[in-house]
């Protein structure tokens, strides 16, 4: 029985049917109710799994796998910092170690001023490695102040 009182669940349960509850395009329904939503909250599974005809545990197991969701809702600003091969050998790591520590955070989680730090792999933007995006924007060259002064700014 879905919680339909639960605006995630419906969203969860639209997008499922706009798929024609085709079990073989989970990844892309995660995608779109991420879109929507912000993130896969955690009741919005058990929905998923109903509706598609799988294990709550296959659908857990995609959303646990891939870095790309988002488990709890994102920040104000959204950083997210390349760590591929070309941005790693740009110092990926150290910048973000460094900008996690200086806003307190973790990879993957918020920080109490709102802001969010991921890891990606490969925004495209090799050239100018380290790259990274911020709430959309693409950052070139990418530096511990030149992000911060873009996270100071996005934040203000
Ligand atoms: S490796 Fe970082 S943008 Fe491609």
């Amino acid at each position: 029985m879905l919680d339909e009182t639960d605006p995630r669940v419906t969203a969860a349960a639209e997008i499922c049917a706009s798929h024609a509850y085709d079990p073989a395009e989970l990844i892309e329904i995660l995608h779109e109710l991420q879109d929507r939503e912000g993130y896969i909250a955690e009741e919005t599974l058990p929905a998923i799994a109903q509706l598609l005809n799988i294990s709550r545990a296959e659908v857990h197991g995609v959303v646990s796998f891939y870095h790309d969701f988002r488990r709890e809702p994102a920040g104000k600003v959204v950083v997210k910092i390349c760590r591929a091969e070309s941005c790693q050998s740009m110092g990926a790591s150290k910048l973000i170690a460094r900008i996690c520590e200086r806003y307190n955070t973790d990879l993957g989680t918020t920080s109490r001023a709102g802001v969010t730090i991921e890891q990606v792999f490969c925004l495209g933007l090799c050239a100018q490695s380290p790259a990274a995006m911020l709430n959309g924007r693409f950052i070139g060259h990418a530096t511990e102040e030149g992000l911060d002064t873009a996270i100071v700014e996005a934040l203000s």
